[in-house]
Parts: structure tokens; sequence; C-alpha cells
């Protein structure tokens, strides 16, 4: 990628395009978010229920303001600790931001990426008279998040390949975070995290005091549909088991796939066929986690068990995913 790539990027997004793009947690598919059209074909693109807000990324903070209607202290202090990076914050939304970005609701989520690439493209986005571009990470709907450009091509198609394909696919390089953002709502009394992800819940309490994590994982009508069953999924059947019971499973079969904890905090996930030992470490278990999941999730592959980490502050995040991707089973083809 160049930075002529990103201003081009910037140019089709300005003319009502769909761009996949690179970020530090994973890949998104941005559209302007001032543009109705261009938004709803986002949720075509990815086979997502309208309801479902986007988050809408921007250059900086001071562009984040220009998409909400009110900047608490809360905000500022968040925005100047971790942006840019891996934290999503909602915020009443200001008249600007279109209701196909919010889901028909009254807040919209914003965020300054950690990425290079990202950046210059919102730069340029900005300096193009835009505001920001909305962008749901870029899997089909309800699929396990793309943290490399080839991940978005494997699902989406290439670019310009067909009207279900993004007009351009910008290349970053993987993901460096690998799971997606902390969501955390400012517009309710107390700061509630709707979505556990790079910046841990023990971190931002440190910085702001009470927080609320909202717990479960809601079901129907969406508050933070992040928070559905059956999100971030592969095709497989994925089963968790606690740690240390790995002898409790069925024996080995060549349609089972399984996900370990490495004693060592390794480098790099240890990859047999079908079976790989991850890093235990939760920094660098993010990073490969989808990755690995999508290597491991073959048409020959019916289960997929994952060794669930300790329940610890630090490995909620990958809790999470690991619950998610192992919820609703029932409705798997
Ligand atoms: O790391 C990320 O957050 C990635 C990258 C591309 O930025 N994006 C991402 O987007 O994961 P998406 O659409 O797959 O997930 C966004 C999450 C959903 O759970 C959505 O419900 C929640 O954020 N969300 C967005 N706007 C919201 C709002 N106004 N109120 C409540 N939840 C919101
Ligand atoms: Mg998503």
């Amino acid at each position: 990628m160049s930075s002529a790539d990103a201003q081009r990027a910037a140019q089709i997004l300005r003319r009502g395009g769909v761009v996949a793009f690179p970020t530090e947690t994973v890949y998104g598919l941005g559209a302007d978010a001032s543009n109705p059209l261009a938004v709803r074909r986002v949720f075509d693109i990815k086979g997502r229920p309208a309801t479902n807000p986007v988050i809408v990324h921007v250059a900086d903070a001071s562009v984040a303001r220009g998409c909400v209607g009110a900047w608490p202290q809360a905000a500022q202090t968040l925005a100047e600790r971790y942006w840019p990076g891996p934290l999503t914050i909602v915020l009443p939304k200001a008249d600007a931001i279109v209701a196909e970005v919010t889901g028909g609701g009254e807040t919209v989520g914003v965020r300054v990426p950690g990425h290079p690439v990202a950046l210059a493209m919102l730069q340029e986005f900005a300096r193009l008279g835009g505001l920001g571009v909305a962008a749901p990470s870029a899997n089909r709907s309800s699929r396990v998040s793309p943290t490399t450009a080839q991940h978005v091509r494997d699902d989406l198609g290439d670019s310009g390949s067909s009207a279900e394909s993004p007009d351009m696919i910008l290349e970053g390089g993987p993901c460096r975070v690998g799971i997606e953002s902390t969501v955390i709502s400012l517009a309710t009394p107390v700061p509630t995290v709707l979505r556990p992800g790079g910046v841990s819940v023990e971190e931002l309490r440190k910085v702001l005091g009470d927080v609320q994590v909202r717990g479960g994982i809601d079901v129907g009508p969406a508050f933070s549909p992040g928070r559905q069953e059956r999100h971030y999924a592969p095709r497989a059947k994925v089963l968790s088991f606690a740690m240390g019971e790995e002898d409790k499973l069925p024996s080995a079969r060549a349609d089972m796939a399984l996900i370990t904890l490495s004693p060592r905090e390794l480098s790099e996930p240890a990859e047999g066929s079908n079976r790989v030992e991850m890093p235990r470490d939760p920094v660098r278990y993010s990073h490969a986690f989808y990755r690995i999941l999508r290597k491991l999730d073959v048409p020959d592959v019916r289960e997929i068990w994952v060794e669930l980490p300790p329940d610890d502050p630090p490995w909620q995040a990958v809790r999470d995913r690991i619950r998610r991707a192992s919820s609703n089973q029932d409705s798997l083809p």
C-alpha cells in the first residue's frame, strides 16, 4: 500500500463507494457516515440486520466531536489516553450522522483507529470534507472478523468483482490487536462496557472510576448487537472445554480440530495439522485467534474444540469471543 492508495480510498468513499480498510483490531468495511445509500450498501454486502449500529471511524478527537451531540469530560479523558486505539466511545449522536449508521437510535459509537493506513485514509477523507467513515468488521454478518486483506477477499470477493464486493480493499498487513475494539457507552448514567476488547475493563476503571459491564449475551432486538449470540463464529461447530481437561475430550478424529493453551507464553501459535497450541498470553492469543479459527474452519472439520483460558480479567475479551463463537450451536447447518 502507498499513500496514493489511501488517497484513492478516501476519494472512493467521498463519492459514495465502499472500501475495506485495515485497522489495528480487524479490517473494516467502510462508507461515508453521512451518506445513507453508501451505508446501506455496507449492510447489504455484509448481510447485516439494519438495526445493528456501526462504528464511525474518524481521523482524530476533534473530528469525533463533530459526530456527537455531547462531549463529556470522560470522553476527553478516554480519547487522550486511548486514541488512536482499540476503544469505541458511544455518545449521543450529532445530526450529521444518519439513522442508517445508528440503527435508528440516538447514539453513535466513534473511534480513532491505531493503524497508519487507516489514519492516512481518514485524514484525506477529512481533507475532502468528509466527517467519519462508518465501518463494521469486513466479514459476512455473524462470521469471524477478518484480520488480513486476504480474509476480506475470501469473505466478500476481490474488489470490484461483483456488486456484493467492496469497491476497493486497502492493504495494511495483519492486524496487530486481532480482536474488535472495546465498546464503552458514556450515554448511560454510569459508563458501561457493551463489548470487551483491546482495552480491558480494569484499565477503564482505573481511568474513569465506576464502570459497569453489561453481563450476559443479549438475544433479540439489539441494544449492542455485537453482544448477540452466534457472532464471530466459524462454520464448524465450536465447543469449549475447561483448562487442563483435554483428557476428558472425545478421542481425536480427523473431523475434529483442537485449540489448546501452551504451557508457555510463545510468541507464535505452534501449529500441527488439526491442532494449534496458543500462546498463554492474552495479547498474543488475541492477535492470532481469528486467523487460527479461519485456518481450522475447513469443510472436513466439523468440530473445533477450544480450551478456555483462565477466568481472569486480562482474558475477558478472549473468553467473550470463544463464548460467542460457540453459542447457539443448534442453528448451525
Ligand atoms: O474494532 C472494531 O470495533 C471493528 C473495527 C473495524 O473498527 N469494528 C467492529 O464493528 O467490530 P462491528 O460493527 O462489527 O461491531 C460494532 C459493535 C457492535 O457490537 C455494535 O452493536 C456496537 O459496536 N455499536 C456500534 N454503535 C453502537 C451504538 N451507538 N450503541 C451501542 N452499540 C453500538
Ligand atoms: Mg463485526
